[in-house]
């Protein structure tokens, strides 16, 4: 199966959405033919319903099946009402035949902090238990600091108990985004991954606007990162799954 991961496209009347971006991110996009296109909250910056509105309308511009969590912008202004009308229930188990995906909603209203908490690492653990299939969990916030993304101020701040959880039961993929910048690495038999911003001009340094595309087969993961204004795609991580080892194109 193809996930197509994306993140913080933050759509917005103001400065923060590059529409011909979009647009072309949507086209290049749209072309690998993913399973599943998982998009890692930030869909609008302000939370207005007209943010969600143009959000909605956006994203049917991308083809095939969208999964979605809310960010910490998706929140502000009430907008953690707006969620579940325009995009469905903010936590969920989803079944697909390769893998369980388990989506967080790591945001609180007004805050840019995550937070998971008890009620939701119960959730992740009864993901874990369908142990048929490979688990995949995933957030908007990240689990450990980013590197290339400013001081560290926003990490879930029970980034300890939920790293346990996944360590422990060997989650083989955690996806996130947030820092607005692409990021893997394994930890034990765990690949942390963050997609970068789909679409939005705060873009870090040469990062530009970027997503991931993720190929899982029966014994391996592999992850590239398309970058958009380049027309590039580079190997960011694979991962074989009956070695428990890994390529990672960052640190290799
Ligand atoms: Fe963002
Ligand atoms: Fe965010």
């Amino acid at each position: 199966m193809r996930i197509a991961h994306i993140s913080d496209i933050h759509c917005h009347h103001g400065s923060d959405f590059n529409p011909k971006m979009f647009t072309k991110a949507t086209n290049m996009l749209n072309n690998y033919e993913s399973d599943l296109v998982f998009i890692t909250g930030d869909l609008t910056t302000m939370g207005l319903l007209h943010e969600y509105e143009m959000a909605k309308q956006k994203i049917e511009e991308i083809k095939g099946e969208k999964v979605i969590v809310p960010g910490n912008h998706d929140e502000r202004n009430l907008g953690f009402k707006l969620f579940p009308e325009f995009f469905g229930k903010p936590d969920f188990i989803k079944t697909y035949p390769q893998f369980n995906l388990v989506g967080l909603a790591s945001s609180e209203p007004d805050k840019d902090d995550g937070h998971l908490g008890r009620g939701r690492h119960a959730l992740i653990e009864k993901g874990i238990a369908k142990n048929d299939k490979l688990t995949i969990i995933g957030f908007h916030h990240h689990v450990i600091p980013i590197p290339n993304s400013g001081r560290e101020t926003n990490i879930i701040e029970d980034a300890g108990e939920t790293l346990d959880i996944l360590l422990r039961n060997k989650v083989p993929l955690v996806l996130m985004g947030h820092r607005h910048v692409p990021y893997a690495v394994q930890i034990h038999k765990t690949l942390l991954v963050n997609a970068g911003t789909f679409s939005c001009t705060r873009t870090r340094a040469h990062f530009g606007n970027t997503f991931n595309i993720i190929d899982i087969q029966e014994k391996n993961i592999n992850i590239r990162v398309v970058n958009v204004a380049e027309e590039t795609e580079h190997q960011l991580i694979s991962f074989d799954l009956e070695q428990q080892c890994y390529h990672n194109a960052l640190y290799d």
